[in-house]
């Protein structure tokens, strides 16, 4: 296998030296929340209101660890990427980077940071300038971190980034028009790769791809991960998709985490009602399981994240809400069921049937 992997030396601070020591995750996020102004008027701006797209969020990814994030549209994963690779700063909370805080991270702190956190975005048609040819896109990083690649030889690299990442080391001379959505996500693969990441933040990275393209992606990012040490957090919208490639998975709603656990609690003995319906909605692809599962239908819509409901936030669309939903905010924790769950009533349920529920 080609090496694609070359990590420049870097600075150590206090709090990384200590985190060394630590056993400490790689990454910890503290009560992350980002509220975005709700402006109204055309010349004089008012802010009316706040989206509070993320509302105080906790997550750890270790490590050569994946960790899935998973929830339906609007509920603010796309701006928990945003912060991690800090595209955007927290209204409030800490992200702790090895034992730093990246919200205190200056000058070559950050730039390290930036470049040992990578993103992979969703659709891998718009995520390339289709004005640079693949070899120049895999390239780009190394103007800002010269280091990670000596200027002589980097032809020999680029050509090994492609080669690992399954593309024709020739196509570097083709522009992204000329490559399928599947070989385009794989550019954006070896793009991250060339700046020698420590974790990846992947967001939703094949949904925009055919099932069959998917695995294949899937299959690509498991091995970079066993070859390299990667940590990658994971973000899809299907609890099916992060299934297979995740340690661990958070579910959120609204701008929290409602339920995290290993894949077997989430999959196998899911407890918050949310977590219960975006399981019953996964196609069991076992024939003799089929029809066997829960099914739970949703009825309303999405609150808007702009006026969230009071309490428990998915207390207007849960079908087991009593008062004290609408009153007290149930605390993300193990309520005996074994694992965290954001619901005063945490019960594990098991909605999806697996092969050792046939008789015989
Ligand atoms: N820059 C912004 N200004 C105002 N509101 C924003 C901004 N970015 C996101 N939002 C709002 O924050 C909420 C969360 O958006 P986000 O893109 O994080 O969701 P998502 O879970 O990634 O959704 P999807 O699955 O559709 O990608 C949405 O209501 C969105 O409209
Ligand atoms: S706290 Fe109440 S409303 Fe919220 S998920 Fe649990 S039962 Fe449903
Ligand atoms: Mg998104």
């Amino acid at each position: 296998m080609a090496e694609t992997r070359t990590r420049p030396e870097r600075r150590t601070s206090e709090a990384r030296r200590r985190w060394e020591g630590s056993g400490e995750p790689l990454l910890q996020i503290r009560g992350l929340a980002k509220h975005f102004p709700l402006q109204q008027g055309i010349v004089f701006k008012k802010t009316v209101g706040h989206v509070r797209a993320v509302d105080g969020v906790d997550l750890t990814v270790d490590r050569a660890e994946t960790v899935g994030l998973v929830g339906e549209s609007g509920c603010g994963k796309s701006t928990v990427s945003k912060l991690l690779v800090a595209l955007e700063r927290p209204t409030a909370g800490e992200i702790l980077y090895k034992g730093e805080d990246v919200s205190q991270m200056r000058g070559s702190a950050l730039k390290d940071y930036r470049r040992e956190v990578q993103m992979i975005f969703q659709d891998p048609y718009s995520s390339l300038n289709p004005r640079m040819t693949a070899g120049d896109i895999v390239a780009e990083g190394w103007a800002v971190h010269p280091d990670v690649a000596p200027r002589k030889g980097r032809d020999k690299r680029i050509r090994d980034l492609l080669d690992r990442v399954g593309l024709n080391a020739d196509y570097a001379n083709r522009y992204p028009h000329q490559f399928s959505g599947g070989q385009r996500q794989r550019i954006g693969i070896a793009r991250a790769l060339a700046m020698s990441p420590e974790l990846i933040v992947c967001d939703e990275p094949v949904s925009a791809l055919d099932v069959s393209v998917q695995a294949q992606v899937m299959n690509l990012l498991e091995d970079l991960q066993t070859d390299l040490g990667l940590s990658y957090l994971f973000i899809a919208h299907d609890l099916s998709v992060v299934r297979h490639i995740s340690h661990r998975v958070s579910v959120m709603y609204l701008g929290r985490i409602v339920e995290t656990g290993t894949d077997a609690d989430v999959y196998g003995h899911p407890s918050h009602p949310y977590t219960q319906a975006l399981l019953s909605s996964v196609p069991v692809h076992e024939p003799a399981l089929r029809g066997k599962g829960d099914r739970i239908l949703l009825s309303g819509d999405v609150p808007s994240p702009a006026n969230p409901p009071s309490g428990c936030r998915f207390r207007t669309r849960c079908w087991k809400a009593q008062d004290v939903c609408a009153e007290e905010d149930p605390q993300l924790r193990d309520r005996g069921q074994g694992h965290p769950s954001a619901c005063h009533f945490a019960e594990d349920h098991q909605v999806v049937p697996t092969t050792d529920d046939l008789p015989g």
